[in-house]
């Protein structure tokens, strides 16, 4: 793989893991450079967060494209024109479709707020808490044409504690998600995520 790893970030809303992966890149935790920050929401806080970062930014609203595939094709377009070798997924509130998993399948990552395969979808954590999880967690996962069923590259568990409602479970999720997504992007730059059917495997650093 290429150095640094060139990586674009789909955002629509607040951005957080995106800081992440920012902040990761600074303090040189990360080999890795963003080359372009997409969302669909035009007032989304994570365009901000790039802007302040210096990191170009692109507004595709996909409300304005009448077929969804024409969406994607215009998001293709920006990808690759910035060759970019990962696209990850942070709080972009879309089901990929075919057309973007076609172009990069098995470059693709996304970060979900539960242990997967539990609570897939919108709201994991409440989900969790509904369903009186004692434990749950986050997942980096490679995305395919499901919701949130790709092949699993870490997870890390959190308790559920007794008195959590959702903000304060989401908030002790986000604090790992934040490390966990960081931590797929560093192994997948040094070449050591091998997918194997629907298993990804951690190879050993050289
Ligand atoms: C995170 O909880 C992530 O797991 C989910 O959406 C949320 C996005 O948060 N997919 P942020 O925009 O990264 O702060």
């Amino acid at each position: 793989m290429a150095k640094p790893l060139k990586i674009a970030v789909l955002v629509s809303g607040r951005g957080s893991n995106l800081q992440a992966i920012i902040d990761a890149i600074q303090k040189q935790a990360l080999d890795a450079k963003i080359e372009v920050v997409i969302s669909n929401k035009p007032d989304a806080f994570a365009l901000e967060r790039a802007k302040k970062a210096g990191i170009e930014v692109l507004v595709i609203e996909d409300k304005i494209f009448k077929a969804k595939d024409d969406y994607e094709k215009e998001i293709i377009k920006a990808l690759k024109a910035k060759k970019v070798d990962l696209v990850c997924l942070a709080g972009y509130m879309k089901i990929v479709g075919h057309p973007i998993l076609r172009e990069f399948k098995g470059r693709i990552m996304n970060i979900h707020p539960a242990l997967l395969p539990s609570f897939p979808g919108l709201h994991a954590q409440k989900q969790a808490l509904d369903y009186g999880s004692k434990v749950s967690g986050c997942t980096v996962h490679f995305v395919d044409e499901g919701t949130d069923t790709g092949p699993i590259i870490i997870q890390t568990s959190v308790p559920v504690l007794e008195h959590d409602d959702c903000d304060t479970l989401s908030e002790r999720i986000l604090e790992q998600e934040h490390k966990a997504y960081v931590e797929a992007i560093k192994l997948f730059s040094e070449g050591r995520l091998k997918l194997m059917g629907r298993k990804v495997q951690i190879t050993s650093a050289h």
